[in-house]
Parts: structure tokens; C-alpha cells; sequence
């Protein structure tokens, strides 16, 4: 099966590389210029705000799955660089979209937990969306366009991802907070917001399952454990062995600059057991895989 993972050099991207079966030829995309080492993977430069280079791509092979996560995904960036958000995620969605109806090619989305408000967690996948940013209300724009033009995707609404990212992309919380903690800097993590933190990994594996099961509509992604982002911090200076007296507890008051955050976005995964015979993994057991795997760890800022 030929799969295209548009953002296949993005943390998702880079689970769904680790993760993928034999019986699959892989082609990426991503937008900056940097070059990408992953075997038997096809990679191209591709904007996909740019629908002429996206066309000349579909033009070259003939794929049977488009996997989109391709799209600006800091919360915080896109907040303070709405009209780039918006094109990266909506416009670049619309062209990849068109070119997947046109060959009547599988298509799956990558959304988010941002769609919610987060005042009434846990969340099933029918519950109404009410975004809080920037960022979520443009996730619910492109949820939107792909059921409205392609009522046979698969929408995947992963949770906060935790795992190694690969070198050109942004770290995630675990990351961020290894580095830091492996500096000996102390860190301000919020008691204030929850989540059931989702280890890379298991989102690949659910995408794949989600491809070879031939499965349509929305799926919520996620952990076992709801946790705040201090316990989850906690919990990742516990299993790689780091100080965990430098974490300090505050609410989300404490940084009044950032983006605002739903308080609590937790998923029920009764239909990603149910559908797709995966159990959401126990935050330590996550965290504990990451650790066997070993660090390749180069950052870039968190955000
Ligand atoms: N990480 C999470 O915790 C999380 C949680 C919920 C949902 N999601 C969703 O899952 C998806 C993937 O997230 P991620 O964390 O893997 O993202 P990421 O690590 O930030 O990677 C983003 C990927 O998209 C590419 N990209 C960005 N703008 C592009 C453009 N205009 N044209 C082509 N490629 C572009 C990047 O390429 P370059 O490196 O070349 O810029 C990179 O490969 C996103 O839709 C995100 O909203 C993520």
C-alpha cells in the first residue's frame, strides 16, 4: 500500500515512520529545507499552501492512503499568527482535500483535543466542539471541510503526545521538560489543566489500524491516566530518574502570555477499544518505552 504522511517529519510523522508495517511504501512531505534520513521513505519539499507543488506530487505516484498532518501545530504560535495559522492549516487542508478527491484516495486527519472548551470532560467524539483559541477553532474549521467534502475520511483527534521527536521537530512536553531538567533548571508546570497524555507511538499505531481497518469518522486518541501537566511532569522525573524538587506547582494565572488552555479536554476512547482493539497505555508504561528507546533527543523550543 502506497501512503502519503504529509508533516512526516513532525512527531506524528516520525511514529508513523517508526511504526509502519512492511506491507507499506512510504512518501512524506514537509516545508522547510533540511534533509531527512529515514529509510525506504520518499521525502519531498512540498508546501502545502501551495497547490501547484502539491498537484506535481500527486502527480508522480499513486497513492492509495493520504495521511494530513501537516499544518502549523504550536498552540501559542498560532494564537499571535492567526492569518498564517490559517493558511497553513485550513487553506493547506483545502489543497490536499481536492487532490484526494480527485484520485478517490483513502484520507485521514489529523485534528485535536483543542476542538473542546474543556468544562465538560471526558469527551466522546459526537460532543459538541467549542474552541478556546486560535488554534482550535481552526482545527474545527478543517474538521468541518474534510466531513463536509470527504464523508469518508477518518478524522484522528490525538491528545497532548508525549515521545522522541525527530531532529527538526518541536519538542513536546516530555522533551522539553528532560532538557530542562537535565540542565538543572527550575520549572513552573500548571495544576490547573488536564489531560490523559498520549505516548507517539500508540497514536501511529492507531492510525495504522485505522488504515487497514478501512474505519470512517471521528476517533479520540488518548492515554489511560488524566493527569495535569505537573503530575504528568512528576511522573516523566520519576522515570528518567531527574530531579523532581526543581518542579514547582502553580495555576495557569502563572503565565498570563501564553495562549488561554481548556482546563480539562480528558478523552473517553471507548470507540478507539472498541473499533480499532486498542487500550490507551498507562502514562507510565509510555513513558517507560520512551526511556528504553534511548534518547536521539535535539531540541527546539517548546512551545
Ligand atoms: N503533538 C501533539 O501533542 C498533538 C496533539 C493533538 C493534535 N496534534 C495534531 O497532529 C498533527 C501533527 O502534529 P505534530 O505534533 O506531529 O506536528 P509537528 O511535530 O509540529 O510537525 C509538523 C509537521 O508539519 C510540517 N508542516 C508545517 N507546515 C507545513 C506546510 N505549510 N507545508 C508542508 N508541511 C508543513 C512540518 O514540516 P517542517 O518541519 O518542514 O516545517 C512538520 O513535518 C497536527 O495536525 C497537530 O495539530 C498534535
Amino acid at each position: 500500500m502506497r501512503v502519503l504522511i504529509t508533516g512526516g517529519t513532525g512527531l506524528v510523522g516520525g511514529a508513523l515512520i517508526a511504526t509502519a508495517g512492511s506491507g507499506y511504501r512510504l512518501t512524506i512531505l514537509h516545508q522547510r529545507d533540511y534533509p531527512v534520513q529515514a529509510d525506504g521513505v520518499e521525502a519531498f519539499i512540498v508546501d502545502v499552501r501551495n497547490r501547484e507543488q502539491l498537484s506535481d506530487l500527486f502527480g508522480r505516484g499513486e497513492f492509495d492512503a493520504v495521511i494530513h498532518a501537516a499544518g502549523i501545530a504550536s498552540v501559542d504560535y498560532v494564537e499571535h499568527h492567526v492569518e498564517e495559522g490559517w493558511e497553513s492549516n485550513v487553506a493547506g487542508t483545502q489543497n490536499v482535500v481536492d487532490l484526494v478527491l480527485k484520485k478517490d484516495i483513502k484520507f485521514v486527519y489529523l485534528s485535536s483535543n483543542a476542538v473542546f472548551d474543556g468544562r465538560q470532560a471526558p469527551y466522546r467524539e459526537g460532543d459538541s466542539t467549542n474552541p478556546v483559541n486560535q488554534y482550535g477553532r481552526i482545527k474545527v474549521e478543517c474538521e468541518k471541510l474534510v466531513m463536509r467534502l470527504c464523508p469518508e475520511a477518518a478524522i484522528v483527534r490525538p491528545i497532548l503526545m508525549y515521545g522522541w521527536q525527530p531532529p527538526h521537530a518541536r519538542a513536546n512536553p516530555a522533551t522539553w521538560l528532560i532538557d530542562r531538567l537535565r540542565r538543572g533548571q527550575p520549572t513552573h508546570l500548571v495544576t490547573d489543566v488536564y489531560e490523559n497524555p498520549l505516548w507517539a507511538g500508540q497514536c501511529a499505531a492507531a492510525i495504522w489500524r485505522v488504515i487497514q481497518m478501512g474505519k470512517t469518522g471521528i476517533f479520540h486518541i488518548a492515554g489511560q491516566d488524566i493527569v495535569s501537566r505537573y503530575e504528568f511532569a512528576q511522573l516523566v522525573a520519576g522515570v528518567f530518574g531527574m530531579d523532581s524538587t526543581l518542579l514547582h506547582p502553580v495555576d495557569s494565572g502563572f503565565f498570563p502570555a501564553i495562549a488561554p488552555r481548556p482546563k480539562n479536554t480528558s478523552f473517553l476512547t471507548e470507540r478507539m477499544q472498541a473499533d480499532l482493539g486498542l487500550d490507551p497505555l498507562p502514562l507510565r508504561e509510555g513513558l517507560e518505552r520512551m526511556r528504553a528507546l534511548g534518547s536521539p533527543l535535539t531540541l527546539s523550543s517548546h512551545t
